[in-house]
């Protein structure tokens, strides 16, 4: 059986209605088409992303869950069975998993062979190391076989967000379950959400002000993390049915996003969306801190969100190399399009001409 976290939030309602779908498309072979390593894509829920402008900030991020359904089972014909975990499950559509109350882990954990841990890092630190040590505990003490972890991708490792990831991955290793990690690049909602949050001064003055500096960051669509994360699981699942040790085993796929994104392709989409002319105007840390602080964010937040500026500032989240193409059946979902998602969803849409 596999076990997703965290259903409710974007990334672990994708995977779990991408792995739920996959197993329903081919019921006679447990839908492993992918056993030669090909062909699983997940189904991804459509996901416009929304505004997730402040890194770490589950606040600010109205996401694309996909709606909690079927924590159930989505039997499949090779065996494999596609539960959802989420700190509301009510045991029947889903089971209840919250990684504060490490009681529901144990009764959660249960007869799970693949667990797809989606991690929950929106709190200090501290609090996140202990619902990430609860996790593994608790896998261990279930007999899981294989734990899937989402973690942070190479070129997030001088932000704040990076050490409790590092430690997860740690952790996670020295257990006695096999473990692949995902190292998901960063969300390409978080510049899309800054554009949305600077749409209505933009729409106002032409300026698109933000604390980028002159540096650009790699980014990724969620829905691509998802799709990765679906075909590795379902072939973990695979491997698993056929009695060997999965290929993915002792893994880490390095998920970055292959674009990047500046200040002034933010200003260039708002440009379309508004329909008029809008210039990109860096802003001191200063500045943004100031503009963090009057939002009511959780302190975390405004250090993650500032960490993130300074280290676009320094050039240090541009991507290297990355593994995101060769586990795709397609190319990366394009940056630009989540921008234009994320700007209509906020209402403002694109001009057919742009007058800029
Ligand atoms: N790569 C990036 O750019 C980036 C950006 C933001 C976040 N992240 C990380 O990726 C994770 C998933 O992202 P997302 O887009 O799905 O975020 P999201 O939509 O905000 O969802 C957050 C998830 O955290 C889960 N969660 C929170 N507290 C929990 C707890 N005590 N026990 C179990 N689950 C808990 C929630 O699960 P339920 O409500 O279903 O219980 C929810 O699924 C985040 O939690 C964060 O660690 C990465």
């Amino acid at each position: 059986m596999i076990l997703v976290t965290g259903i409710s939030g974007g990334l672990g309602g994708l995977i779990h209605h991408g792995l739920s779908a996959h197993y329903d498309l081919d019921p006679a072979t447990g839908g492993v088409a992918a056993a030669g390593g090909a062909t699983v894509a997940g189904g991804g829920a459509a996901s416009a992303g929304g505004g997730a402008a402040v890194a770490g900030g589950g606040a600010a991020s109205a996401g694309g869950g996909a709606a909690v359904a079927g924590g159930g089972a989505a039997v499949a014909g090779g065996g494999a069975a596609v539960v959802g975990g989420t700190r509301s499950g009510d045991g029947v559509t889903a089971r209840r998993i919250d990684f504060d109350d490490p009681a529901s882990l144990t009764d959660g954990f249960r007869d799970v062979d693949v667990l797809v841990f989606v991690s929950a890092g929106y709190a200090e630190d501290d609090v996140v190391l202990a619902r990430h040590g609860a996790v593994a505990d608790a896998a261990e003490a279930a007999g899981v076989r294989h734990v899937v972890y989402t973690s942070l991708a190479r070129s997030g490792e001088p932000l704040t967000i990076a050490p409790p990831h590092r430690w997860t991955e740690a952790r996670l290793a020295a257990a006695p379950f096999e473990v692949t990690i995902l190292r998901n690049g960063l969300y390409a909602e978080i510049p899309a959400g800054l554009a949305a949050l600077g749409a209505a001064t933009a729409a106002e003055t032409g300026v698109f002000a933000a604390a980028l500096g002159a540096g650009r960051m790699s980014t990724v669509a969620r829905e691509d993390l998802a799709d990765v994360a679906v075909r590795v699981t379902a072939e973990i699942q695979h491997d698993l049915a056929a009695g060997r040790r999965s290929r993915h085993a002792g893994r880490t796929y390095e998920l970055e996003g292959v674009e990047t994104v500046g200040g002034d392709d933010l200003a260039e989409a708002l440009a379309d969306a508004l329909n008029r002319p809008v210039r990109y105007q860096p802003i001191p840390l200063s500045a943004a801190r100031e503009a963090l602080t009057g939002l009511g964010l959780e302190p975390y937040q405004v250090t993650h969100t500032l960490s993130t500026f300074s280290n676009v500032i320094a050039g240090n989240l541009q991507a290297g190399e990355s593994d995101l193409p060769a586990l795709l059946p397609t190319p990366p979902r394009p940056v630009r399009d989540q921008i234009v998602q994320t700007l209509a969803a906020a209402g403002h849409t694109p001009a057919t001409t742009r007058t800029r």
